[in-house]
């Protein structure tokens, strides 16, 4: 396949927004997540005689689909998630956009489909958040950036398609968690998998999360918030939930979290995390944890927090974990210590509000 490098230029088509500004700031006050979404979106195609060409910012409205499109049949689609925040003094801001625009390339890899030039990821989605600043909300919510594309060829053989849309929507975004900060609680999944080695778990494809939809399911209806998964092979290592990797703190000053080997998605916000916990002086373990040494160092009291940390949800405290056989707390059952004051140390950092010593964070400029 050809893989262009260069990257288009960005098109800017504006409308009036329909929604007034009153409305729009009465919209932003409760934005919830991912039902809300902003006056226009990216479009850019990519053929192989052209590569990318023909990128956009034009105003929002639905796609239109050939009933054959390859994304439709054979579901070569990926996504990314991220987030522009505004500082208190108005800067806009992203967080390691350059991270999700290298998992983006990287996903597009495993899936057989081009590229987006990293250049391209980044002015396109920087063009979006310019041209809707309205729409970014201030204090805790911020504007959740959906980058994703797909194969559009109209083919029924089962090959990597010829034609591919890349697009990027927002969507102004509060908390995931719906209990804030309210430590959150797991469904422990024996049965469905989510990726299994060779897979597609450590790319950020439609797919994984088509796969998971049942054993979330299955833990809304046992109660829980969200499920974790356990690997495909033994059904015995922790592996992440269905959109969030996981991390166990312990009282001798480490830290264990799964070990990136293909089945997980290599999370930015894990990333950061382990920088900022090594920092404080914690042992961040990147190893295997089964499901049963979690039970035992949960009921030994070795174990005293655990934690959930995505995008979407930043860092979220783990309390009660329920499984077939049972169920336990984690420590007392609330958000511990270390989570909270882990989550509000990295939303300083998005925010803008501590010094950026790390160099995550990228302006956005006016
Ligand atoms: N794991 C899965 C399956 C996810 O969907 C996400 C969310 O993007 C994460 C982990 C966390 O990744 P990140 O911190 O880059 O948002
Ligand atoms: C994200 O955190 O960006 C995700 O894609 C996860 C999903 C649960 C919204």
């Amino acid at each position: 396949m050809t893989v262009t490098s260069a990257s288009p230029e960005i098109k800017i088509e504006l409308h009036k927004s329909p929604v007034s500004d009153a409305e729009r700031l009465q919209a932003l006050e409760a934005p919830g997540f991912g039902k809300l979404f902003t006056d226009h979106m990216v479009l850019a195609r990519w053929t192989a005689d052209k590569g990318w060409h023909d990128a956009k910012v034009t105003p929002r409205r639905p796609l239109e689909l050939d009933p054959a499109s390859a994304v439709l049949h054979y579901a070569q689609e990926i996504f990314e998630g991220m987030k522009a925040y505004k500082a208190d003094d108005g800067r806009i801001l992203l967080f390691r956009p350059e991270e999700n625009a290298r998992r983006f390339a990287q996903s597009a890899t495993r899936m057989a489909m081009p590229p987006v030039p990293e250049e391209l990821f980044l002015k396109a989605v920087e063009a979006l958040v310019r041209v809707d600043k309205g729409w970014i909300p201030s204090g805790d919510a911020s504007l959740y950036l959906r980058p994703f594309m797909f194969a559009n060829e109209a083919f029924l053989g089962v090959r990597p398609a010829q034609e591919y849309v890349f697009c990027v929507i927002a969507s102004p975004v509060g908390a995931y968690f719906k209990g804030g900060a309210k430590a959150v609680s797991l469904w422990v999944e024996t049965e469905y998998t989510r990726a299994a080695s060779g897979g597609t778990g450590a790319a950020k494809c439609g797919g994984n999360y088509a796969a998971s939809l049942v054993a979330q399911a299955e833990a809304s209806k046992r109660g829980c918030d969200q499920v974790v998964f356990l690997d495909a092979a033994e059904h015995r290592w922790v592996e992440e939930l269905g959109g969030m990797n996981v991390f166990f703190v312990m009282n001798d000053g480490s830290m264990v979290t799964p070990p990136l080997g293909g089945t997980i998605l290599p999370g930015i916000t894990r990333a950061s995390v382990i920088v900022l916990a090594e920092e404080r002086g914690f042992r961040v373990e990147q190893r295997p944890y089964s499901f049963a040494e979690w039970q035992e160092d949960a009921a030994s009291g070795k174990l005293v927090e655990a934690f959930a940390c995505g995008t979407a949800a930043v860092l979220a405290g783990i309390g009660l974990v329920r499984h077939a056989g049972g169920e336990f707390l984690v420590g007392d059952g609330q958000t511990g210590k270390l989570t909270s004051e882990l989550r509000q140390q990295l939303v300083s950092l998005q925010k803008g509000v501590t010094n950026d010593v790390h160099g995550w964070t990228r302006l956005i400029p006016a």
